[in-house]
């Protein structure tokens, strides 16, 4: 029996080369693209992705959207949109745990097995990153003890400063 850990593991580089069954998208309100990861699925992914974003209409904060992947190596993205750090006392790190939850449930409902995160609002939403990453940990953890319908999920850090901060407190848990 694989433990809850097992199934989580860390990788340093871009998301949009990973090869599994569904890549977290950091997106925004819009869901039309942006920079960052955003920018960057978009760009691997090609037009047909915007185009089926479109028909989306748009995505609230701590939500997530399913859409196909494209030109991209995986079938499906899954698309959030973390909260933007105002301090801590916006309800933020609520927001933050709902974008993985959310992520996982709808992965779950789809069949898909293994799913890949970026740090997501880590960059232009300026989340500290070691809050950030407590927070996806332990909903990741929590999803994978509640339920057996995941198999693994990777959480793609493309800096080392942010790797070496996800590590630390994947390996202090235990
Ligand atoms: N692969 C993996 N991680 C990446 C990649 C990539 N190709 N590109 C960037 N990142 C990392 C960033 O270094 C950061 O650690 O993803 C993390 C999230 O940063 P952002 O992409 O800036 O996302 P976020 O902070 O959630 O801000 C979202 O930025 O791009 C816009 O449209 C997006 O408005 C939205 C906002």
């Amino acid at each position: 029996m694989k433990t809850r850990d097992d199934k989580i593991d860390l990788l340093r580089g871009d998301i949009t080369k990973l090869d599994v069954d569904a890549i977290v998208n950091a997106a925004n309100t819009s869901l039309l693209g942006g920079g960052g990861v955003d920018g960057a699925i978009h760009r691997a992914a090609g037009p047909k992705l915007l185009e089926e974003c479109r028909s989306l209409g748009g995505c609230q904060p701590g939500q997530a959207k399913i859409t196909r992947g494209y030109n991209l190596p995986v079938p499906f993205v899954i698309h959030t949109v973390g909260p933007v750090w105002s301090g801590g006392n916006r309800g933020e790190a609520e927001a933050l745990a709902n974008c993985y939850r959310n992520s996982l449930r709808l992965a779950a409902e789809k069949e898909i097995k293994t799913i890949a995160f970026p740090a997501i609002s880590c960059g232009a939403y300026r989340y500290p990153i070691a809050e950030a990453a407590q927070i996806a940990l332990r909903t990741a953890r929590d999803f994978l003890s509640a339920s057996d319908q995941i198999d693994k999920v990777i959480f793609v850090l493309i800096t080392g400063e942010i790797f070496s901060v996800y590590k630390q407190l994947l390996l202090r848990a235990g």
